[in-house]
C-alpha cells in the first residue's frame, strides 16, 4: 500500500499547488494554532509533509520545520526533506520539540503505533499535533468530480479504497481518535472536531481542489486535452452553478508530551 500511495502522491505534486494546496494551507494553520505549547524556536517534524502546508504554518509561528514524507516526489517538489515512514522516524528519543501530522496519520492502518512513535521522538514539554478528515467531512464537489471521472473510465485505485476502509476510520471521530491517543501514551490529548470554512471558494476552486487529489491525478494525466476538458465540463455540470459553501471538517488531536 505504502509504495503505491507514495507514487500517487509524488505524481500529484504539481496539481496539488493549484487545487488542494490552498485548502490544505488553511487547514494546517488551524492545526498548528491548536498547539497546547508555544512552538516558537522549536524543531518540529512535519510528518507526511506533502507540499509543506504544515511546514509553512510552523514557520509562521517561528518554529523550525523538518519535512518528512514517504513520497519522495512530494519532497523533491518542495526543495527537500527526509524520505521516511511515520512508523519509523529517523530521530533519536526526545530529539524534537514537536511533531505535526496534517492528514497523514489517517493513512496508517495502526495509528496507535504512529502516535507512539511520534511521542517517542518529542521531548517533554513538546507537542504532538495531528489532523484527520472527520467522518462528516463532505461536499458535493467530491461526488461531482468522482462521478465525472468514473463516467470517463476512472476507478478508484486499490490503495485509496484500502485507506478508506482500513485506516481513515480510526481517527475520523473524536471518540475514536481520543482512544487512539490514549493507547499511544498521550492520555491528556485534547481531541476536537474543528470546522474551517472557505466562503470565498468559487466553483472553479472547488473543481481544482478535487481534480488535484492524488487518487485522480495519474488518471487525468493520461487523458488527452479534449477528454480532460469534457471530464471537467461534466463535473461542473454535476456540481451546478450554486453549490453550498465549502466547510472542511477535521478531527484534531493536540497533546502536550509529559
Ligand atoms: C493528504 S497528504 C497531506 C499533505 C500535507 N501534510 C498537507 O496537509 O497538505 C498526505 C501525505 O502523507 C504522506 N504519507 C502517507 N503515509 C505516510 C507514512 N506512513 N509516513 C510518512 N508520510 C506518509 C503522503 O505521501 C502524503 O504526502
Amino acid at each position: 500500500v505504502t509504495s503505491d500511495l507514495a507514487v500517487a502522491y509524488s505524481r500529484s505534486a504539481a496539481a496539488w499547488a493549484d487545487g488542494p494546496g490552498r485548502v490544505y494551507d488553511a487547514l494546517a494553520e488551524a492545526l498548528v494554532a491548536r498547539s497546547p505549547v508555544a512552538l516558537t524556536g522549536r524543531r518540529v517534524a512535519d510528518v507526511g509533509s506533502g507540499r509543506g502546508a504544515a511546514s509553512r504554518a510552523l514557520r509562521q509561528v517561528g518554529a523550525e520545520p523538518i519535512a518528512v514524507d514517504v513520497a519522495e516526489g512530494m519532497l523533491a517538489a518542495d526543495g527537500g526533506g527526509i524520505a521516511a515512514d511515520a512508523l519509523a522516524l529517523p530521530f533519536r528519543d526526545r530529539a524534537l520539540g514537536g511533531i505535526v501530522g496534517a492528514f497523514s496519520y489517517n493513512h496508517l492502518v495502526d495509528p496507535v503505533r504512529g502516535l507512539a512513535e511520534a511521542r517517542r521522538v518529542v521531548a517533554p514539554g513538546g507537542a504532538v499535533l495531528v489532523s484527520a478528515y472527520a467522518a462528516d467531512d463532505d461536499h458535493p464537489a467530491k461526488a461531482a468530480v468522482d462521478g465525472a471521472a468514473i463516467a470517463a473510465g476512472w476507478a478508484p485505485p486499490g490503495w485509496i479504497e484500502r485507506l478508506r476502509r482500513d485506516a481513515a476510520p480510526h481517527l475520523a471521530t473524536v471518540d475514536r481518535a481520543a482512544g487512539v491517543a490514549r493507547r499511544a501514551g498521550l492520555p491528556d490529548a485534547e481531541v476536537a472536531h474543528v470546522e474551517v470554512a472557505f466562503p470565498e471558494a468559487t466553483v472553479e476552486d472547488l473543481l481544482a481542489w478535487r481534480l488535484g487529489m492524488a487518487p485522480l491525478v495519474p488518471f487525468l494525466a493520461r487523458l488527452d486535452a479534449a477528454a480532460h476538458a469534457a471530464l471537467v465540463d461534466d463535473a461542473r455540470a454535476r456540481l451546478g452553478e450554486h453549490p453550498p459553501p465549502l466547510v472542511r471538517r477535521m478531527v484534531v488531536v493536540a497533546a502536550a508530551v509529559a
